[in-house]
C-alpha cells in the first residue's frame, strides 16, 4: 500500500502555566466543548490537542493564517470581506437558532459591562456623569432581550475573526457561545471602523448594521426597531471597553468614544423605554 506523504501543517500553539494565561486556554476549551455541542465544529480550526491538566494548559491547534485584520489590510476590494463575513455568520445564526434565556443572559452581562466601565474609569475621567450611569440602571433587559439566542459573543473582532472559504473561523472563543449575535455584530463593525480604522470598513460598518437590523433581527423573532436598539446597545458596550482601553495612550480619542458610547446608550434606552410601556399598557 503506498501512503501519500502529508501535506506539513503549520500550527499554532497557545500555552500558560497559570494566573491569567491559564484562566483564558481554560476558557477557550471549554468554548470549543460548547461550539462543537452546538453543532457548528467547523468554525474551529483543527485542533490536534487540549490539555488541562498538570503543570499547564494548552492549546495546538491549525495555523489559519491571516485574520480578518491582516487581509483587510492587504486586500483589493476590503469591501467584500464584510459581505463574506456576514454571509457565513448568516449561516451560523440560523443553525444554532434556539429559544432560549441566552439572549438575555448576555444582554444582563452586556448591562453590567457597560456600568462597570461608567461607574468607574470612565467617571472619574470625567466623560460620563451620574446621569448616565442611572441611564444603564434603568434598562430593563427583560423588555430588551429577544426570546430567540443563537451564535453570539461580545469579544468578535477582526483579529480573532478568520474567514477561510466562505466560513468563519473562530479559534479564541470563551466558554459561552450562545447569546444575541447582534451584540457581536455591533462590536465586530464597530472596532473594525473606529477603533482600527481598516480599509473598507466603512462600508463595511454599514453593510453590518444593515445586515442586522434587517436580516438578523427577524431570524431571532424581533422588529426592525427593536434589533437597531440591540446594535446601538452593543455599541455602546464595545466603546466604552474601547474607551478605557486607550485612557493612558490617548485621551482625546477615549473621551470621544465615551461621548460616542453615551450617543449609542441613550438610543438603545428610548427603545427601551417604549417597550416596557407598551408591556405595561398590555398588562393594565
Ligand atoms: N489558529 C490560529 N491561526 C492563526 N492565528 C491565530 C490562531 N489562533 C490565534 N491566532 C492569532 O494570534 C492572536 C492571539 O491569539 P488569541 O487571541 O488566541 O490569544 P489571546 O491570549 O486570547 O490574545 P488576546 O488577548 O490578544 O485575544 C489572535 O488575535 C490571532 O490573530
Ligand atoms: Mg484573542
Amino acid at each position: 500500500m503506498y501512503i501519500p506523504p502529508k501535506p506539513p501543517l503549520n500550527v499554532v500553539v497557545k500555552i500558560a502555566a497559570g494566573g491569567k494565561g491559564r484562566r483564558e486556554i481554560e476558557d477557550n476549551i471549554r468554548g470549543y466543548t460548547a461550539i462543537r455541542e452546538d453543532g457548528i465544529g467547523y468554525v474551529l480550526p483543527l485542533i490536534i490537542e487540549e490539555c488541562n491538566k498538570g503543570e499547564f494548559a494548552a492549546v495546538v491547534m491549525e495555523d489559519l493564517g491571516d485574520s480578518f485584520y491582516d487581509t483587510a489590510l492587504k486586500h483589493e476590494t476590503p469591501v467584500e470581506l464584510y459581505k463574506d463575513l456576514i454571509l457565513a455568520f448568516r449561516d451560523l445564526c440560523i443553525v444554532t437558532l434556539k429559544l432560549d434565556d441566552e439572549s438575555r443572559r448576555m444582554l444582563n452581562e452586556v448591562k453590567s459591562n457597560i456600568k462597570s466601565k461608567y461607574e468607574g474609569v470612565l467617571k472619574r475621567r470625567g466623560f460620563v456623569d451620574d446621569r448616565d450611569v442611572k441611564l444603564v440602571d434603568g434598562l430593563d433587559t427583560n423588555a430588551l432581550s429577544p426570546h430567540y439566542s443563537a451564535f453570539g459573543c461580545y469579544d468578535f473582532t477582526p483579529e480573532d475573526v478568520f474567514l477561510r472559504e466562505r466560513n468563519i473561523k473562530y479559534p479564541d472563543p470563551k466558554s459561552r457561545v450562545r447569546g444575541c449575535p447582534i451584540i457581536s455584530l455591533a462590536a465586530f463593525a464597530g472596532v473594525s471602523r473606529d477603533s482600527y480604522n481598516l480599509p473598507g470598513a466603512r462600508e463595511g460598518y454599514a453593510t453590518m448594521e444593515s445586515f442586522a437590523v434587517n436580516e438578523v433581527g427577524p431570524i431571532i423573532g424581533i422588529t426592525e426597531d427593536h434589533a437597531s436598539a440591540l446594535f446601538n446597545l452593543g455599541r455602546a458596550m464595545q466603546l466604552s471597553i474601547s474607551s478605557v482601553y486607550r485612557v493612558d495612550k490617548d485621551m482625546e480619542r477615549a473621551k470621544e468614544f465615551g461621548r460616542m458610547s453615551i450617543e449609542h446608550l441613550e438610543k438603545a434606552s428610548k427603545f427601551e423605554a417604549i417597550e416596557r410601556m407598551r408591556k405595561e399598557v398590555r398588562r393594565s
